[in-house]
C-alpha cells in the first residue's frame, strides 16, 4: 500500500502526542471492528481549543490522521473545529489510500466525543447529546436490497448498499457504521460477526469505486 510522504512523517513522528491532565474535555472511541482506539484531550478558553492531545491504539493511518487532526484543530473555535472533516484531514495529509479512509473518521469521531465531554461537564447536555448521536442512514426500498444477502455475495452485496443508501458517500464512513448500514439492508441474511475487518474495507473500496463510476 503506497502512503503519501506527509502520512509517513505523521506516523513516524506524530505530532501533539499525550494526554493534558486538566483537560476540559475527554473522548474515546473505538472501532470494534478493527478493535484500534482513540484518545482525545482538550483544553478549551473562550470557545477556542488552545491544545490537544491524542493517544492512539491503531493502524498507521489512524495514528497520521490523529496526528494532523491535532494540527488543523488546535487554535481553532469549537464551530471551526467541527468543521474539519476526515476529507480534509485526508487531504491534509496529500491523500490516504482509499482503502483506509475509513481511519481518518476515528479521528473526527474523537474529536467530537471530546467536545461532548466538555459540554457535559458545563451541563450543556442537548449540545453534548447532539454531537454523539450520530444516526446511521435508514436503507431505502429497492430490489437489490431485498434479496437475500450473504457476506461471500460480494457483488451482490456492494450493489444493494449503492441502491439501498444513494445518498451516502462511502468514504466517509467508519467500518462500524458500513456495519450497522449492512445489517439494516432488509435481504441481510447472515451471520453478523462473520465477517472481518478486511472483508468490510473490501467492500467499501468497491462500493466508492461503483460510485465514482
Ligand atoms: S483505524 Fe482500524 S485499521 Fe485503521
Amino acid at each position: 500500500m503506497q502512503y503519501s510522504d506527509k502520512v509517513m512523517d505523521h506516523f513516524m513522528n506524530p505530532r501533539n502526542v499525550g494526554v493534558i491532565e486538566d483537560a476540559d474535555g475527554v473522548g474515546r472511541v473505538g472501532n470494534p471492528v478493527c478493535g484500534d482506539l482513540m484518545e482525545m484531550s482538550l483544553k478549551i478558553q473562550d470557545n477556542v481549543i488552545t491544545d490537544i492531545k491524542f493517544r492512539t491504539f491503531g493502524c498507521g493511518a489512524a495514528i497520521a490522521t490523529s496526528s494532523m487532526a491535532t494540527e488543523l484543530i488546535k487554535g481553532k473555535t469549537i464551530d471551526q473545529a467541527l468543521e474539519v472533516t476526515n476529507r480534509a484531514i485526508a487531504e491534509a495529509l496529500d491523500g490516504l489510500p482509499p482503502i483506509k479512509m475509513h481511519c481518518s473518521v476515528l479521528a473526527a469521531d474523537a474529536l467530537r466525543a471530546a467536545l461532548a465531554d466538555y459540554y457535559t461537564r458545563r451541563g450543556e447536555v442537548q449540545k453534548a447529546a447532539a454531537l454523539v448521536d450520530q444516526e446511521v442512514a435508514e436503507p431505502r426500498d429497492s430490489a437489490e436490497a431485498r434479496e437475500p444477502l450473504h457476506w461471500h455475495d460480494f457483488g451482490r452485496m456492494v450493489r444493494a448498499l449503492n441502491s439501498a443508501y444513494p445518498d451516502v458517500e462511502p468514504m466517509d464512513l467508519s467500518l462500524t457504521n458500513l456495519f450497522k448500514m449492512i445489517l439494516k439492508l432488509p435481504g441481510f441474511d447472515d451471520n453478523p460477526d462473520a465477517v472481518s475487518e478486511e472483508q468490510l474495507e473490501k467492500l467499501q473500496l468497491a462500493w466508492h469505486e461503483i460510485r465514482s463510476g
